[in-house]
């Protein structure tokens, strides 16, 4: 097989020298360049299996080759290397395209990963992301709207990269179905894929699910136990619902995104991880940011591409084949053919405005589907569908001198009071009626300071 060959860009020859040797041991050629002005002559003479470039170099900014690169041999994967502890710059080369950064001093296990994941990254030349783009039946993600076709073209283009992505979207518009796909089309997806979902665990054991702990750390340790980091070693570790994560964790996660090393509790030393981060929320993080609820460096760390899921009113030209789609499912679910739909029901539904998007179309299709006979669902299977389209997701809303904080505070607690009345006040229910989570309406309650009643749950 033919040997990759590799351009290096540095003009320390001490590290030019370091770089080769190590490539030389994983059988890959090595061209150097100095400066941009020999790195661009060397890229327009013959092609790379990938780049590692370093961020200052004599005629110029690492990240300027990283945008020629990226623009003009998109098949060439490039890595920046960095001073140690320069996030900025690291976070500003991979927001031009390098698919990844390595700090100096150069740790080698961190470089060969690095260079194995360019090489496997180069090797699947992008077929699988084309495909994504232009065969729409093809991906998990349905919807011929254009947001949607944007969506998918993004996620394609990004699950090359292994910069850190922060899905943003109300509830039900597809978050983790995205981040799936993020992993699925990457380098990565030989390796696991690990979800958690940041409200769900208790804070006190928060730090040990996602670090792992030594046997005797704490009451109840009886044996050493590897956390999630370690459990995505190689993968993709999907952070869902991050905004709740408690301040504490919010330092130990930065430091462990920032320094690639995680602590077990009551370990001693540090061990190496390598894990691409996804992260999600349905809360507005930069508004938390400013309330002192979440610390601006992580999210500005987390937040290096943003992907945002529109929501689906915004798409209503999705609903047919959604609907298509998840009756498909729903049905070989039962093993049983997909049922027709009467047209006052499809019209009920394309004219609903789904505050809980699709996970909410797929819940009122489920029950439709248990309650339908001779296999067409009706209106009446639908059941009452909640406020009909209209005032808030029309074009023009009149704020007749309210503030928009307070119309919507006003919009919001209307909603959350009609879900706890539906649900005799019982939040689990009501936040799943409204598609949120448990924690998420308590938030929602104390900020508008609806009396609590009971608690339960
Ligand atoms: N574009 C889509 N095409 C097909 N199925 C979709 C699409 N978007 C969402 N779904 C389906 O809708 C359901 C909800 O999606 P998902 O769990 O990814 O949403 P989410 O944004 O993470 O929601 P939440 O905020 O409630 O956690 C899943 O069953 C998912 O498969
Ligand atoms: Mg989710």
């Amino acid at each position: 097989m033919l040997r990759p060959i590799a351009l290096i860009v540095d003009d320390e020859p001490d590290i030019r020298e370091l770089l080769e040797i190590t490539l030389a041991r994983m059988n890959i050629d090595t061209v150097e360049a100095e400066n941009l002005v020999q790195a661009r002559k060397a890229l327009a003479a013959q092609k790379f299996h990938l780049c590692l470039a370093d961020m200052r170099l004599p005629d110029g900014d690492g990240i300027e080759l990283v945008r020629e690169i990226h623009e003009q041999y998109p098949g060439t994967p490039v890595a920046m290397i960095t001073a140690h502890g320069n996030m900025e710059t690291a976070i500003e080369a991979l927001k031009a395209g390098a698919f990844d950064f390595v700090s100096k001093p150069v740790d080698l296990p961190v470089l060969r990963k690095l260079v194995n994941t360019a090489l496997k990254l180069q090797q699947s030349g992008g077929d699988a992301s084309a495909k994504v783009i232009t065969d729409e039946e093809e991906s998990p993600l349905r919807g011929k709207s254009s947001s949607m076709a944007q969506v998918r073209a993004l996620i394609a283009k990004l699950s090359r990269s292994q910069a850190p992505v922060h899905i943003t979207g109300e509830s039900g518009t597809g978050k983790e179905l995205a981040a799936r796909l993020i992993h699925q089309l990457g380098p990565r997806n030989d390796k696991p894929f690990v979800a958690v979902n940041c409200g769900a665990i208790p804070h006190e054991l928060m730090e040990s699910e996602l670090f792992g702990h030594k046997k005797g750390s704490f009451t109840g340790a009886t044996a050493d136990k590897s956390g999630l980091f370690q459990e995505a070693e190689g993968g993709t570790l999907f952070l869902d619902e991050v905004a709740d994560l408690p301040l504490s964790m919010q330092v130990k996660l930065l430091r462990v995104i920032q320094e690639k090393l995680v602590r077990p509790v009551g370990a001693t030393r540090e061990v190496r991880t390598d894990v691409r981060i996804v992260s999600a929320t349905h809360q507005n993080l930069a508004q938390r940011v400013q309330d002192g609820e979440f610390r601006q460096d992580l999210f500005y760390r987390l937040n290096v591409i943003e992907l945002n899921m529109p929501s689906l009113r915004k798409r209503p030209e999705d609903i047919p084949e959604l609907i298509d789609h998840l009756l498909d499912n729903i049905a070989s679910n039962y093993q049983q053919p997909a049922p027709g739909l009467h047209k006052d029901a499809l019209a009920a539904l394309k004219n609903y405005s789904f505050p809980g998007n699709v996970r909410e179309l797929e819940n009122i299709l489920e029950r439709a589907f248990a309650l339908c006979e001779n296999s067409i669902i009706t209106l009446e299977d639908l059941g009452t569908l909640q406020e009909p389209k209209g005032n808030c997701s029309d074009s023009i809303v009149r704020l007749d001198g309210e503030n928009l904080e307070d119309y919507l505070a006003r919009i919001e607690r209307d909603i959350l009071l009609q879900a706890l009345e539906e649900s005799r006040w019982n939040k689990t229910s009501a936040a799943g009626r409204l598609g949120i989570s448990f924690r998420s309406l308590r938030y929602r309650l104390s900020k508008l300071g609806i009396d609590n009643k009971d608690e339960d749950a």
